[in-house]
């Protein structure tokens, strides 16, 4: 994929995929999509990840949405999203017709990542992740540039690996965030399981500008894991991504005009 391309970034919340008919939703509107034009898929996988950490009995660490991930817990998510979440979804987009191709970050160069320095978190502590990935900005874009031309879609796992082969947990909105303005794509559309970004009386904020954005996060309204989708915005936003949408992706077979968020605002690009 080249820069300035017409790729759409489709980002997946976990809640969407947990049971079947939601996958087979969800297939139908990555068909819709995938009509259009070249798309890229990355998915998280949340709610998977916390039930088996619950049934092992390991206890759940997150921060600003970003999950403390010890050697127990990266066992329980690479396992969780690459292989059961992954797999399922690629499965359901096949059956609506997708030519779709799991993948993860750590594959030919999709996204090389590197251990994240200490967090610095929303309300100032500092945190060290463990073993969670941040993007290096190495990719090499022909694998999934190749894959969209040929026809297939590709469905991404939020799984890394660093230059010593090390796996590590990404989050997926940061992911998909970095993609976005890595490979210019023309729009990112987070989906997931509200409305958007509500305010403190749970109604939908339509549009959010740069300077709402830091806010919300500063004063709270913004918590867990929509932290980690606002920061990834601006990222996709700083990075000359025109169309940012978070949307609620709940009970529905099309992502179109969903309520939701609008994130935009003044742009600052290189
Ligand atoms: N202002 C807000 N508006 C909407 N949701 C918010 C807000 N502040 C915090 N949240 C929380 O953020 C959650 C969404 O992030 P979460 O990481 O849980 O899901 P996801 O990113 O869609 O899924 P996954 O992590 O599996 O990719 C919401 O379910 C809600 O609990
Ligand atoms: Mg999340």
């Amino acid at each position: 994929m080249t820069e300035n391309s017409t790729c759409l970034i489709l980002k997946l919340g976990g809640e969407l995929l947990k049971h079947e008919q939601g996958r087979r939703d969800i297939a139908q509107a990555i068909k819709r999509l995938s009509s259009i034009g070249p798309l890229v898929v990355v998915h998280g996988g949340g709610r998977d990840v916390d039930t088996e950490m619950a049934t092992r009995g390991i206890p759940k660490h997150a921060v600003d949405g970003l999950r403390v991930t010890d050697a127990d817990t990266l066992d329980v998510v690479v396992g969780v999203l690459a292989g059961r979440v992954n797999t399922q979804l690629v499965a359901a987009a096949g059956a609506a017709g997708v030519a779709a191709v799991g993948l993860t970050a750590a594959d030919a160069g999709v996204t090389p990542v590197q251990r994240a320095a200490p967090y610095v978190a929303a309300d100032g502590t500092m945190v060290d992740l463990g073993f969670v990935g941040q993007p290096t900005g190495d990719e090499r874009p022909e694998l999934l540039g190749r894959l969209s031309a040929a026809g297939f879609v590709p469905i991404i796992a939020s799984i890394g690996a660093d230059s010593t082969g090390q796996l590590l947990n990404v989050n997926a909105d940061t992911l998909a965030g970095h993609l976005a303005a890595r490979l210019r794509a023309f729009r990112l559309l987070i989906a997931g399981g509200t409305a958007g970004v509500l305010d403190e009386d749970g109604q939908t904020i339509t549009s959010v500008g740069e300077e709402l954005l830091e806010r919300l996060i500063a004063d709270g309204r913004a918590s867990a894991g929509m932290v980690a989708k606002l920061i990834a915005c601006r990222e996709a936003r700083r990075g000359g991504v025109r169309k940012i949408e978070i949307i609620d992706g709940t009970r529905t077979t099309s992502l179109d005009g969903r309520p939701g968020t609008t994130v935009g605002g003044s742009a600052t690009t290189d």
